[in-house]
């Protein structure tokens, strides 16, 4: 109610410093910046919120990100879909920062920026390999079955092997097994890409390893996501007993958090269960711990393609296991050398944009609750008016929801800043805003996307997918979403 309260008055200090709207920009409609602009609108009475996003379609990693057999999780899409209806509130889609505009042309057009773009690159391994055909990162491979219109063509090979090594145990990695292995006709009323659905009908994988570099007690993934894999109908499940001991810290580590002791519980239980040996043609998903990747190994027959892996045994030291990951005073190494597709899961990472701070170290921008700092180095300065939020802000974790609380706290240091008249001097000044944006894009040609043209790209997929029993047939190329949007 407090900070209710301060927002409100804060609201009332801009709007008498200046007759005109406060002119915000948020950057990337994912869940950072629709809940973003939601408070913005709420706090600032005077605030007219644009939301730009580089794709020609609303919503982020929830459209691109959330697997297909998860619609509950969805839902949120409706709420973000009434922000953008606001009187006060517009998206722009088909408009990238760093290319359709740049940061400090934005910065002049509002009184704050509000980057909330993401993270849409990969973490690397940095091993001997890792460039060869038939290994992907798990982004790629989420966004080609979610129809994201950068990855249609990725076409990972599903055809000439039947196993798929995952690296990484964390919920995305948990994500792409089951996708792998559920069975396909489980997935036909889902909002799958139709060319995914097809290979993945078409597809040999009968095997999947996921693998980490650390033990069962430290796996990155929560319990409800591996109670849903663990629960795929007719499949084998692999854990190595040894690897479910426990050192006297992994005692301590479980005691101390309710979510890897309830993760721990499950595999244990999925172990003392599992039967000895697969059936026939029985689907696989082998659970291996305490492996790092070495390298990736080079296919005599198909120069250029992957068929192997190396791994190192690792080993946990010292109290703070989840710090502390080492490889066993022995080396000793394991080797899966078969014709293979790899999906690398290791994490996300944001890319800075041209005249945007970053600490390339820790993957996001500096700030101080969501205040963008001039730079990396630990210096206080700040730029004015600019602001961050999301997975850029804080780095590629937290759920859908964690974003929420991520936007109260951006939203917050706005307001206060406000109140406290550091952005007064500059933004009690008028600023062109929107009409200045799309006066811009519109003398480079852009062709802007607005909500209302996401609307027909939403009735029409719903309409195509309604035909085949889906909740929608995603328009998967760049070319389908602008032809219907213009349409
Ligand atoms: C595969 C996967 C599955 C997930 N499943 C779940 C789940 O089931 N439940 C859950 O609660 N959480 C889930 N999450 C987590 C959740 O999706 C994230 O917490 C959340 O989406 C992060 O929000 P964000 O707004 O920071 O980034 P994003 O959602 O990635 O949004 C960023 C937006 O910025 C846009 N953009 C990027 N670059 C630019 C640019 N230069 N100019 C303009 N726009 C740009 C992008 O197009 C995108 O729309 C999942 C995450 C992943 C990766
Ligand atoms: N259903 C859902 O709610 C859902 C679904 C998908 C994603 N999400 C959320 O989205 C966020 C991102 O998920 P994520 O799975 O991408 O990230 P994550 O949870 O951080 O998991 C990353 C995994 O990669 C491993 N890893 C990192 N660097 C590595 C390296 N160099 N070598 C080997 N392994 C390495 C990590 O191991 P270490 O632990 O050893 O570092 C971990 O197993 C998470 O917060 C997740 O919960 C939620």
């Amino acid at each position: 109610m407090a900070i209710f309260n301060s927002r409100t008055c804060l609201s009332r200090s801009f709007s008498t410093l200046s007759s005109q709207p406060l002119r915000v920009c948020v950057v990337g409609s994912g869940p950072a910046g629709f809940y973003t602009a939601e408070k913005m609108l709420k706090a600032h009475q005077g605030a007219q919120v644009d939301i730009i996003d580089r794709l020609p379609t609303p919503f982020g990693l929830v459209r691109s990100g959330v697997a297909p057999d998860h619609p509950e999780t969805k839902i949120v899409m409706n709420q973000f879909s009434r922000a953008a209806q606001h009187e006060r509130c517009s998206f722009f889609g088909n408009v990238t920062l760093g290319s359709s505009i740049s940061l400090t042309e934005l910065r002049e057009l509002y009184h704050v920026v509000v980057l909330s773009y993401g993270a849409e690159s990969d973490r690397v391994l940095g091993i001997p390999g890792e460039d060869l055909i038939g290994i992907h990162s798990a982004r790629e491979f989420v966004w080609w079955y979610n129809g994201h219109p950068d990855c249609k063509n990725l076409d990972p090979d599903l055809k000439n092997t039947d196993t798929a090594v995952i690296l990484g145990q964390g919920n995305v990695a948990l994500d792409v097994a089951r996708i792998l292995l559920r069975p396909p006709t489980e997935l036909t009323t889902t909002d799958i890409a139709s060319h995914a659905l097809a290979a993945l009908e078409e597809s040999s994988i009968r095997k999947v390893y996921l693998v980490g570099r650390r033990g069962p007690v430290q796996a990155a993934c929560t319990a409800k996501e591996l109670r849903e894999v663990l629960g795929i109908k007719d499949l084998y499940i692999r854990i190595q007993e040894a690897d479910l001991l426990k050192a006297p810290e992994d005692e301590e580590e479980l005691k101390n958090n309710r979510i890897q002791r309830r993760v721990y519980e499950l595999l244990s239980k999925a172990a003392a269960t599992a039967p000895s040996y697969p059936r026939s043609g029985q689907r696989e998903l082998h659970f291996v711990f305490f492996q790092k990747p070495d390298r990736f190994l080079e296919s005599d027959e198909r120069r250029g393609h992957v068929s192997g892996l190396q791994f190192e045994k690792t080993a946990l030291k010292g109290s703070d296991s989840s710090q502390c990951i080492e490889a066993a005073n022995f080396v000793s190494y394991t080797t899966l050398s078969t014709l293979l597709m790899v999906l690398k899961s290791i994490g996300y990472k944001s890319v800075p944009v041209d005249g945007l701070p970053f600490d390339h170290q820790k993957g996001v921008v500096p700030n101080i609750r969501g205040r963008v700092l001039h730079d990396a180095s630990g210096d206080p300065t700040l730029l004015e008016g600019l602001y961050v939020c999301g997975w850029l802000k804080r780095g590629p974790t937290g759920i859908i929801a964690t974003n929420l609380y991520c936007a109260e706290e951006t939203v917050l240091s706005i307001s206060e800043d406000l109140d406290q008249g550091v952005l007064a001097t500059k933004s009690g000044l008028p600023k062109p805003g929107r009409e200045g944006l799309l006066h811009l894009l519109d003398n480079r040609n852009v062709r802007v996307i607005p909500f209302s043209d996401w609307e027909k790209i939403d009735s029409t997929e719903r309409r195509l997918g309604s035909l085949k029993n889906k909740p929608r047939e995603k328009l998967a190329t760049w070319e389908e979403l602008l032809k219907v949007a213009m349409e």
